[in-house]
């Protein structure tokens, strides 16, 4: 199964906000889903971080609506790319990226955003053909300031900063003209999920959607 008819960079554009999402059961993972799709989130990433992740992408495939881009994320080895796929995965997501990986990718049409953290990982994966990325740990090694830094040397780069998103402070990045996109964990807490407070995970996704607008047109 291949992914869907866009390049990750119009995965980004279509959905600013990109919830990290690591789920432990599929019922609640798709009510959460569908709150935060009802709350405006159109892409989600579904991390290969617990059992049940790759049971949740394809039941999120089969009970989103059709308009819903599921992707899967912490992709660090090429079987978990393959398996993901398998699942029904739309676009892959890593926080590194190692050369066997790479390979991997290059070898699927598949949207993958792979994470970078130095210039020289940047440099690297560039020219591999990669042009847009995860910033990760975006707050833990410079955020703003960093993707200002690179804007200069690496102004045809575009970035989804995750790892220390949140509310508070995801507007700073998407004023960045470098950046698409956010990610986070924060747009589904573990504790509204263990409440079943979908109304409160809607409000979140809501809040987060009202913060794209006058940030995306010239990208
Ligand atoms: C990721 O994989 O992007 C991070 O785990 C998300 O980081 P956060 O929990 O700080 O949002």
């Amino acid at each position: 199964m291949k992914g869907i008819d866009m390049n990750v960079r119009d995965v980004l554009s279509f959905s600013p906000l990109l919830p990290v999402m690591v789920v432990h059961d599929v019922d609640n993972t798709i009510k959460a889903a569908q709150a935060m799709f009802e709350g405006g989130i159109r892409a989600f990433e579904i991390t290969l971080r617990t059992p049940i992740a790759l049971q949740a992408i394809r039941e999120l495939r089969n009970n989103l609506p059709r308009e819903a881009i599921i992707g899967a994320g912490t992709i660090t080895q090429a079987k978990d790319l393959q398996a993901a796929m398998q699942a029904g995965a739309q676009f892959g997501v890593s926080p590194g990226l190692t050369a066997k990986l790479t390979q991997a990718i290059q070898a699927e049409a598949w949207p993958f955003l792979p994470g970078v953290a130095s210039a020289s990982e940047l440099m690297q994966a560039m020219d591999n053909g990669f042009d847009t990325f995860k910033l990760f740990p975006a707050a833990a090694i410079g955020g703003v300031d960093l993707l200002k830094a690179w804007a200069g040397p690496f102004a045809h780069a575009r970035f989804c900063p995750t790892g220390g998103i949140h509310a508070g402070n995801a507007a700073d990045y998407l004023a960045l003209k470098n950046v698409l996109a956010v990610g986070g964990s924060w747009l589904m807490p573990a504790e509204k999920v263990a409440q079943q407070d979908w109304q409160g995970i809607r409000t979140l996704a809501q809040a987060a959607c009202a913060l794209k607008p006058q940030t995306f047109e010239s990208k």
